[in-house]
């Protein structure tokens, strides 16, 4: 398949419409958009990705207004968080409306739904004018696309358009909240904090490690199967260090990449480094920094463990699952 690189939102959506796969920014990392209800189209973007069927996308609108081109349900408390954090870095959970394909839920009964903030994935989504399921756009299981290159890198030759446009400023994926029933139940974390939903809404919590699996005490499904699966993880062995730390000068350092927040005698002989000037920064640049180690064939990248607070707590999440688990 030729990709096209395109500008224009109306061809972006146009080819959206007919059944295609395109590639458009967000302000959290780039997404393969399509046509939520049509399952041929979602069919061949989990091939494209080659993304497990069991993982589901979340389904992105124009506007919150429009909630029930995707869901058949809103309850207070869901309609209390997008009126707060939509259009933004924010998937809520709801129950699904059937006319989402199956494909897209991956056999669940409830979808997620994000208003995307950037006005360009805004304008192409507004004229499109269909529900759009758009995964991060990177092969499953790479570090996410945050700048068009990178999507090209993964996607050139299996979608039929990237849409070229500047790098994401957030970085790091929205985060995931199920609403579908009772408690407000983080799933995956992002820029919008706990404690900003917990504002909100204070009995919002956070999925907690043992119950990744099927099910909750309560008997809900939590099933986010994505969580499981192996998740941003270049070629390059990734290693999270606390600094300062003297073992990583010398031997270790040939052949070895590093990135973070702070510098450290000897860093200078590592070939490839990078040293973010604050915590957003080193959220926007650290898929792409995984990506640089990858072009240059490093095999070792360091990097340091993220301050957990503010979007270092969605980082540090993210550091782990580059590093394996
Ligand atoms: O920021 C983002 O969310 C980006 C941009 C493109 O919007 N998208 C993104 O999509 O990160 P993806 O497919 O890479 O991650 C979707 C996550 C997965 O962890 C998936 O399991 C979860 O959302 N998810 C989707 N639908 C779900 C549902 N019905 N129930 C539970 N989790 C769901
Ligand atoms: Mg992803």
């Amino acid at each position: 398949m030729l990709t096209e690189y395109i500008d224009s939102i109306e061809r972006a959506a146009h080819i959206i419409r007919a059944g295609g796969l395109v590639a458009f920014p967000t302000e959290t990392v780039f997404g393969i958009g399509a046509d939520a209800t049509n399952s041929d189209a979602v069919k061949r973007l989990f091939a494209a990705k080659g993304r497990p069927g069991n993982n589901p996308l979340i389904v992105h609108l124009d506007d919150a207004a429009h909630w029930s081109r995707a869901a058949s349900d809103l309850s207070d408390v869901a309609r209390v968080m997008l009126d707060c954090f939509s259009p933004g870095p924010l998937t809520v959970v709801l129950p699904k409306k059937e006319t989402i394909s199956e494909l897209v839920t991956a056999g669940l009964e409830t979808v997620g739904v994000r208003v995307p903030a950037l006005p360009i994935a805004r304008e192409i989504l507004r004229s499109a004018a269909v529900p759009v399921a758009a995964p991060s756009a990177n092969q499953s299981g790479r570090p996410s696309g945050t700048t068009w290159k990178a999507v090209a890198e993964d996607l050139d030759g299996r979608i039929d358009a990237i849409f070229t446009a500047d790098s994401s400023s957030i970085g790091i994926e929205s985060t995931v909240v199920d609403c579908s029933a009772g408690t407000p139940l983080v799933l995956r974390p992002g820029a919008i904090t706990l404690e900003q939903l917990q504002k909100i809404v204070p009995q919002t919590r956070e999925l907690q490690a043992d119950e990744k699996s099927e099910m909750t005490a309560s008997g809900r499904q939590v099933n986010s199967p994505g969580i499981l699966h192996p998740h941003y993880q270049p070629r390059a062995k990734v290693m999270m260090v606390d600094l300062p730390q003297k073992e990583l000068t010398g031997e270790q350092s040939k052949d070895a990449a590093y990135c973070g927040l702070d510098v450290f005698d000897g860093v200078e002989s590592f070939p490839c480094i990078k040293v973010f000037d604050s915590i957003d920064d080193y959220a926007a640049g650290f898929y792409e920094f995984l990506r640089e180690v990858d072009r240059q064939a490093i095999e070792r990248v360091f990097v340091q463990t993220a301050p957990e607070h503010g979007i270092g707590f969605a980082l540090r999440d993210r550091q782990r699952r580059a590093c394996g688990g």
